[in-house]
């Protein structure tokens, strides 16, 4: 594995791989362990705001040995127009890894392709890998596995964060059901382009009655802000609440990627009820990617 930019080009197996890593990272932090990235400078590259993603990777590079630079893309040569292939060719000779959170799954692959060092995707428009790595790694760690489950996701049917769940389905034996508005629901295409067990409806009980895994995501992602009150308005009903989790298995796993908006994707006495599991997934995230970087450290 040279880079990680999206789960749709990961294999099952790389996958499984990361998991069980990340199990090994989480169990073992904090005790005396080889340090894979020491010597290396990592580049963090956002044009995006962050909390966990940004603090999970400095956190998590810093304790595989390394090193951070944190570039606000705005404040580069990027945010004057300096083409992303130059700037991925300049840096290369300079760090050992990049992480990358922007709009374009494209500019990503881009900078891939011609920095040449390890790249991993922070999250763009298209799909956000590491989240959803670790919310598997979540759902395995509190189930034992996520064969077979049955995983509702509620909200916007075509966010990165439903588009990489998409693709995982395709990978790992799990069904997938989508609940949103028609208009936000993934397209026949996209559908057959990542294959698994997947099922897309405007109907939310449809959706949760019986499922494992109850998730959801913002209703307005970043980039969209200008789409705000027609999505509030349309994805209106798209929300996870007391009702909805009444439909799904007795003691379902309601999850939630984060930053969460109480009173439109979740209820705020949903999301108190399953801050543990909530916040699991968060802390997650650092072991997940810590066991990413060593993969494409070797
Ligand atoms: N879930 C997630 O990626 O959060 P941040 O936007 O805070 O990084
Ligand atoms: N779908 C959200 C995820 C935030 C972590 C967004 O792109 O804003």
């Amino acid at each position: 594995m040279k880079h990680l930019l999206s789960i749709e080009q990961l294999s099952r197996t790389e996958i499984e791989r990361i998991l069980r890593r990340t199990a090994e990272l989480k169990t073992n932090r904090g005790k005396i362990s080889a340090q894979p990235l020491a010597g290396q400078t990592w580049a963090l590259i956002f044009s995006k705001p962050s909390t966990r993603t940004r603090v999970s990777f400095d956190v998590g590079i810093r304790e595989l040995g390394g090193e951070t630079i944190y570039l606000n893309a705005a404040d580069a040569q990027l945010g004057r127009g300096e083409l992303i292939k130059d700037t991925a060719r300049v840096l290369a000779r300079m760090i050992h890894g990049a992480v990358i959170r922007t709009y374009a799954q494209s500019d990503i692959e881009e900078f891939a392709e011609f920095s040449g060092v390890p790249t991993i995707n922070a999250l763009t428009d298209k799909e956000h890998p590491c989240q959803i790595l670790g919310d598997i790694f979540t759902i395995i760690e509190k189930r034992g596995k996520i064969d077979q489950a049955v995983v509702a996701y509620v909200g916007d049917g075509v966010s990165n964060t439903a588009r990489s769940w998409l693709f995982a389905a395709g990978k790992l034996d799990f069904e997938l059901r989508i609940a949103s508005h028609k208009k936000y629901q993934p397209k026949k295409k996209l559908l057959e382009r990542a294959g698994g067990r997947v099922t897309c409806t405007d109907d939310v009980a449809a959706a949760a009655r019986d499922a494992d895994v109850l998730y959801t995501d913002i209703w307005v992602s970043m980039g969209k802000e200008a789409e705000e009150a027609r999505r509030e308005a349309e994805l209106g009903p798209y929300w996870i609440n007391d009702s909805v989790v009444k439909l799904a298995k007795p003691g379902a796993m309601v999850m939630h990627c984060l930053p969460a908006h109480r009173g439109q994707e979740i209820d705020a006495k949903t999301f108190e009820q399953h801050a543990q599991t909530i916040f699991d997934q968060a802390e997650n995230r650092l072991h997940v990617q810590k066991a990413i970087l060593v993969e494409l450290a070797k």
